[in-house]
């Protein structure tokens, strides 16, 4: 992948989509399953990871923690023999949540770990508590010291773990680190989200015994040792929902392959009451939308199988060019409503109800502005709604963008858009 910081898309919109498109592997899921390989001194091939830039901040966290990564082709071959323990890189770790996935690997492995506050997108405060309270609750011993914070598993024993909230990184962590914890961990209440049992796939396919990924509880007995595999993630849900959303936006008709339908069923029952047509075979999704859609009503944000935090901000642009009152309600973040006086800026109309809850009154069209991206999933609702607006938008920061879409401008131009990187 080829992009610079100070890149921005220039959109020329009023297309409609047509063509057909096979949607990427899971960024969500290829996270964890690259800082899964750690598990095991033997080989992982890990096929079709995403060319994104949180997969390439992640495969540069784990060559300096000593990883050896090769590519021949789609398959990243990953040889974690030599790993060391390190800290992970403070640079690195600051610009992506997901370096916290290190912590369950690493902590299996070599028994210590140290970490400073990760970053990523800046959604809301996205506090590690649980994480911290799951891995003492493990007996693992945790220390503060300026920055940083110190966690020693030697003496770490199973448990059973429950959790406040459904936190997708922390059932995550713990589902590393305990699958290598003689004895039996369960974690009540655990996030049930797809990339969650794509990692308990994945492990179980190393040699992992974990019962009941993607139900209220789940079960891990260790087991001494995992081995090398070759493992192909799951498809990208929210690129895949992106694009149907670009559909209801835009018009025309899209053929999606491998675009994980069943995982994207509130987003197809809500698409289709709007009047968008939707017919589902096998992994592939055909979507078309031809008349104008009928007013959405209400959008509330929840743990899977409750419509995605991810899909909100993609969501809002449609809203703004839908007719009628729509009431959006994000339940799982404090700070995703970032895109909000961007799309102000090209005619949206929005009023915020409470720090939780918008109201948008649908407008016949947006009119085209310089717009500025600030986190990965509002910079993407931006590009749709500059797609679907006549005229020439900027949207600035595409570098938000590429943390999660593979060649976003190359996908919509091969779906007839007029989109090009400057
Ligand atoms: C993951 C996804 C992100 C998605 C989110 C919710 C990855 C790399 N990212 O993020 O795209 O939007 O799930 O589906 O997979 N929380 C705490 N304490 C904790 C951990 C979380 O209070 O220790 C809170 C968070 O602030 C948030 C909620 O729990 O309000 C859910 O967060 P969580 O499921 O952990 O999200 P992430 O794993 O960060």
């Amino acid at each position: 992948m080829k992009y610079k910081k100070q890149d921005k898309f220039i959109i020329n919109g009023g297309n409609k989509l047509f063509g057909e498109i096979s949607i990427q592997s899971s960024k969500n899921a290829s996270l964890p399953l690259l800082s899964a390989c750690l598990l095991t001194t033997e080989k992982v091939t890990l096929q079709n990871l995403p060319d994104i830039l949180d997969i390439h901040n992640m495969l540069s966290i784990m060559r300096k923690l000593g990883v050896k990564i090769k590519k021949e082709g789609n398959n990243h071959q990953i040889d974690s023999l030599n790993a060391s323990c390190k800290q992970i890189d403070c640079k690195l770790s600051k610009t992506m949540r997901s370096s916290l996935f290190f912590l369950g690997s690493m902590l299996s492995r070599f028994k210590s770990a140290m970490l400073t506050m990760p970053g990523g997108c800046k959604i809301g405060e996205r506090p590690i508590d649980m994480h911290i309270s799951s891995f003492k609750k493990l007996n693992v011993k945790i220390d503060y010291f300026n920055d940083y914070i110190y966690f020693d598993a030697q003496h770490a024993k199973p448990n059973k773990i429950k959790l406040k909230i459904p936190s997708v990184g922390a059932t995550e962590n713990i589902l590393q680190f305990a699958c290598l914890l003689k004895g039996k961990t369960t974690i009540i209440n655990p996030a049930k989200e797809p990339e969650v049992v794509d990692l308990a796939n994945f492990l179980n396919s190393m040699g992992a015994k974990i019962l009941g990924a993607g139900t209220n509880k789940i079960t891990i007995y260790g087991v001494n040792s995992l081995h090398g595999v070759a493992y192909t993630p799951i498809g990208d849900r929210i690129v895949a929902g992106t694009i149907m959303v670009a559909v209801a936006m835009c018009g025309g008709k899209v053929i999606i392959k491998n675009g994980v339908p069943e995982q994207n069923a509130k987003l197809i029952e809500i698409l289709s009451k709007l009047g968008c047509k939707i017919k589902i075979k096998y992994d592939i999704i055909e979507l078309s939308k031809d008349d104008a859609l009928l007013p959405i009503g209400k959008i509330e944000t929840a743990y899977y199988p409750g419509f995605p935090t991810d899909l909100q901000s993609v969501m809002l642009a449609l809203s703004t060019i839908t007719a009628g009152k729509t009431r959006i309600i994000e339940n799982i973040f404090e700070n995703r409503f970032l895109t909000v006086k961007e799309l102000k800026k090209m005619g949206a109309n929005i009023n915020c109800v409470s720090s939780n809850e918008i109201e948008v009154v649908g407008v016949t069209h947006l009119h085209p502005a310089t717009v500025v991206a600030e986190d990965l999933r509002g910079g993407a609702s931006l590009v749709l709604a500059a797609l679907a607006t006549k005229g020439q938008t900027v949207v600035k920061n595409a570098h938000f963008i590429d943390r999660g879409y593979d060649h976003f401008e190359d996908v919509l131009t091969q779906l007839n858009l007029n989109i090009r990187r400057q």
